[in-house]
């Protein structure tokens, strides 16, 4: 997919998610089903930070695309009575954007910056200051005139979110109080977000029918609502109107998801990765290559579903085709082990069967 592509299919993406999203996506805390660590802690900080009618303090949350960092930044603003103000990483260009945006804020309101990790260096390095004492130094005019000039500003709160937790820098992750990581949704919580948006959408569907979206929807909230839509457009044109599960899994099998919940790009990954790699170890780059994707979207988007599920993994030297994806693929494992493989090796026990 060239970046041009991507682009576009990330456009799609966000109008599928700006069309019909502002409906889906819950506003208040009891609509947003599992995560519940995530929302224990939250709700004490939440109602510390009321008590004290004090702005919270900084929030950094991170995990695959999809699992609800943005859904959640905004449910905080709701549940705090406070504005908030989106943006992103690489809207951000100069100093000067970050500072007419701090500027602005009042005390409490939360600023959301999606895709922190991509922030340019100056301008993280002016968000320092701002968090930790919120002051914001610049310099006024230029030459043997400029002067530095420090700008109090009002108690805000950062939310920042990320997919790439690596990517930031040890001073910004310094700077938040608390830092989230969001997780794959098990099949209970998938099932209660299919539910509500089901409700939402008007859908008619039956238990088996949230049941195989549940199931195949990748452990990811954004995956089951657009499951769920297609499934809906299905049900009008083929079906009565009501998802089934005999219909659901028909569909699905139609877009090609597996009972796995793998798509043709998450087999097509495997079986290069197996039929010209040798099972691995082969390198993100080289796998990117092999299967025409961005090394990026390989990253963010399909790895983590399957090293979550135990089909991936990552050593040192690339990735390795576990024989649990040898076994859904219905390839047959290698016989021989290869040289340097050593107990930890996922195809170790391979001989032994
Ligand atoms: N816990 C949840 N309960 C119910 N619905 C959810 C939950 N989390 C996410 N969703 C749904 O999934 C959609 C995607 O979530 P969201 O946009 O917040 O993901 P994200 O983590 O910000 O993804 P990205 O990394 O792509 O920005 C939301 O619009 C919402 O409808
Ligand atoms: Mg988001």
């Amino acid at each position: 997919m060239t970046e041009e592509d991507r682009g576009a299919l990330a456009h799609a993406e966000s109008l599928e998610d700006a069309e019909s999203e502002p409906t889906l996506r819950p506003r208040r805390m009891d609509q947003y089903f599992g995560q519940d660590a995530v929302k224990e802690s939250l709700r004490i900080s939440i109602a510390a930070a009321r008590a004290r009618e004090e702005p919270l303090d900084h929030i950094l949350i991170y995990g695959p695309p999809g699992l609800g960092k943005t859904t959640l930044a905004m449910i905080l603003a709701q549940e705090m009575g406070v504005s908030i103000r989106v943006t992103a990483g690489p809207a951000i260009e100069r100093t000067g954007d970050l500072a007419s945006m701090l500027t602005t804020l009042q005390t409490g309101d939360i600023l959301f910056i999606d895709e922190i990790h991509r922030l340019p260096r100056v301008v993280e390095e002016l968000l320092y200051p701002a968090l930790e004492d919120f002051a914001l130094d610049i310099i006024l005019g230029s030459g043997p005139q400029a002067r530095d000039v420090r700008l109090r500003l009002n108690h805000f709160t950062l939310i920042g979110a990320t997919t790439r937790y690596a990517l930031i820098s040890q001073p910004l992750r310094d700077r938040f109080g608390s830092t989230y990581r969001l997780d794959f949704y098990d099949e209970a919580a998938l099932s209660q977000i299919v539910r509500r948006s089901a409700g939402v959408l008007s859908c008619v569907i039956d238990e088996d029918g949230v049941r195989e979206i549940a199931r195949r929807s990748r452990g990811t909230a954004r995956v089951a609502n657009r499951l769920l839509r297609r499934l809906r457009d299905y049900a009008q044109v083929e079906g009565e109107g009501v998802v089934t599960g005999s219909l659901a899994a028909a569909a699905l099998e139609q877009l090609q998801i597996d009972a796995m919940g793998l798509d043709a790009m998450d087999r097509e990954l495997l079986r290069v990765l197996i039929e010209r790699f040798g099972g691995g170890p082969a390198g993100l780059e080289t796998l990117a290559a092999a299967v025409s994707e961005e090394a990026d979207t390989i990253m963010d988007v399909y790895e983590p579903h399957l090293l979550k599920i135990g089909f991936l993994q990552r050593t040192p030297r690339g990735r390795i085709a576990t024989r649990f994806a040898y076994e859904h693929l219905g390839v047959e494992l290698p016989r021989v082990r290869a040289l340097g493989d050593t107990p930890q090796s996922p195809l170790f026990d391979v001989d032994a069967r």
